[in-house]
């Protein structure tokens, strides 16, 4: 059963061979030059839709640029705006990985890339070995010099990212997780309906921090959700067992 469901969540995404609509010709022709992260951030809401605070992704994104990363993965893509965002910032960016358990706009964003960007897209859960070794593959011995973490939001499920992904990502890349300021339901206990769910990643974003070189990018302490938390993975710095057995103890 569980080979089953491996085999149905793996499935790699191809460029489609269809034409493009010419909305979509226009529009690239239109954004090959914008570089400026408040204009992507406005293109990406128009041509995706994206579920992050300007004030936050913007200065973010512009902190990432700085790092020049080249190998780039991302967990939780939703309409594709954050993806778009990447893609067209990040310049040097050749080989850029995405997953996440549905997808959308995925030709969309493939049409929109920069040209020498390879990209794959995994459809799956982020946590499955299966989904892990499929991107070791791609990934052909290369690491990731940036991640960002943005799928399961229960504490358990983002500390499992964090687990699989952190051996694939190279000494000294970033590893960036959303939604670490608490939202209404941590605040209050009862969960808004309606309102996006920040779930456990604040909690675990308390406990890891003070263990890594960090940076946050929060508009408001008191926004219920939302916020960028990002470490610099150290050289030589594996999990220990013992650190992750005191974050899944906290948990719990
Ligand atoms: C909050 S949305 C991501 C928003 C997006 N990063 C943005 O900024 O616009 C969370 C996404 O994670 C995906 N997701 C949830 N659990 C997942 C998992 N275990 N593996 C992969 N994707 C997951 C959901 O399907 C959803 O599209």
């Amino acid at each position: 059963m569980l080979k089953w469901f491996q085999r149905q969540h793996q499935t790699i995404v191809q460029s489609s061979v269809f034409p493009k609509p010419s909305a979509w010709h226009d529009a690239k022709k239109e954004f090959s030059d914008v570089i400026d992260s408040a204009q992507l951030y406005a293109i990406a809401g128009k041509e995706f839709g994206i579920l992050q605070v300007e004030n936050e992704i913007v200065p973010f994104l512009d902190y990432v640029a700085e790092h020049t990363p080249v190998v780039i993965g991302e967990i939780g893509l939703k309409h594709g705006g954050n993806s778009f965002m990447f893609l067209r910032k990040l310049q040097d960016v050749t080989l850029y990985l995405g997953m996440d358990l549905v997808l959308e706009n995925i030709s969309k964003l493939k049409f929109y890339r920069r040209d020498q960007q390879q990209m794959y897209i995994l459809e799956g859960n982020s946590q499955l070995p299966a989904i892990v070794n499929k991107a070791r593959q791609h990934l052909a011995g290369r690491q990731f010099d940036f991640l960002f973490i943005d799928g399961d939001h229960e504490y358990a499920g983002v500390l499992e990212d964090l687990i699989q992904w952190y051996p694939l990502v190279k000494p000294g890349g970033l590893i960036a997780l959303h939604d670490i300021v608490p939202d209404e339901e941590a605040k209050t206990g009862v969960r808004p309906a309606g309102r996006l769910w920040g779930g456990g990643v604040y909690k675990l974003w308390a406990n890891i921090k003070p263990h890594f070189e960090h940076k946050e990018f929060v508009n408001d302490w008191d926004q219920g959700g939302f916020g960028i938390g990002v470490i610099t993975k150290p050289d030589d710095h594996p999990l220990s067992e013992e650190l992750v057995a005191q974050w899944k103890a906290d948990g719990e």
